[in-house]
């Protein structure tokens, strides 16, 4: 299996991508190269504009670059159809986003339970795992409301969970705090420490606030869709 007991998990050379608009090419990334080694706990952090959200979308597979590897656990993404890319975020990667991506029409474990329908889960053990992926991000007793019945910050924990429902080795996270109080935020953030300390998830989040990247082990300064500085904190 390629990458199998590899300890990067994602590796970057020299990713460009860029979009057309109109008769004008727009570089939104213009040379990024990296590696991430599992269990590593990444912040990027930026100006409005400058990548970031582009260079989340090739790590998680969601797009491919117009030059340049991106590579997930060995595999390289533009060596893929759309359906292995779509197989291979199922398996590896989980999602969080700034505007939670809930479906308001279903409940909390209905919406954590989303992932593992694709993954032909049977349905007593998808209930299980919803309601013990729920516990875990502190909603027991809220698994029948609706997003509507629940916080901002409530809303963001489902989310977590859905993230979590597949055991992906990896989490994307999208200015997870984005919309929430200061206080729902260090929820957001501890749990996903919890997530990486406890757990060993590989986590890359992106963040406007400096404040929420102390736990992190490096943070990447995005300006002008180039990774213009890197800062250490925990070697690993
Ligand atoms: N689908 C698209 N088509 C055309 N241009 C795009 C597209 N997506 C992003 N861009 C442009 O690429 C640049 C980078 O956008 P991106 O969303 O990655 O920035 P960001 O750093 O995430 O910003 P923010 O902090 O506001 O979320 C921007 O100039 C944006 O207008
Ligand atoms: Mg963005």
């Amino acid at each position: 299996m390629p990458g199998a007991g590899s300890l990067e998990v994602m590796v970057a050379e020299d990713l460009w991508k860029v979009y057309r608009l109109g008769q004008i090419d727009y570089p939104a990334l213009r040379g990024v190269s990296f590696s991430v080694k599992k269990g590593e706990y990444i912040a990027i952090v930026g100006p409005s504009g400058s990548g970031k959200s582009t260079l989340l979308n090739l790590m998680g597979a969601l797009d491919r670059p117009t030059k340049g590897k991106m590579m997930i656990d060995g595999v390289e993404i533009s060596k893929l159809n759309d359906k292995k890319l779509a197989e291979l975020r199922n398996r590896k990667l989980g999602f969080v986003f700034q505007t939670f991506n809930l479906l308001s029409y279903m409940s909390a474990a209905e919406n954590v339970e989303t992932p593992l329908i694709a993954a032909g889960v049977p349905p007593e053990e998808r209930r299980r795992r919803s309601y013990a992926l729920l516990e875990m991000v502190g909603l027991k007793g809220f698994e029948r409301n609706r997003p509507s019945m629940l916080s901002g910050g409530q809303q963001q924990r489902v989310a977590i969970a859905r993230a979590l429902a597949n055991e992906p080795q990896i989490i994307l996270a999208d200015e997870p705090t984005g919309n929430l109080d200061s206080k729902s935020s260090h929820e957001i953030i501890e749990i996903l420490r919890r997530l990486n300390e406890e757990k060993g998830v590989t986590i890359v989040m992106v963040t406007h606030n400096l404040e929420l990247t102390s736990y992190c082990d490096k943070t990447w300064f995005f300006r002008d869709g180039k990774i213009e500085r890197e800062e250490v904190r925990n070697a690993k």
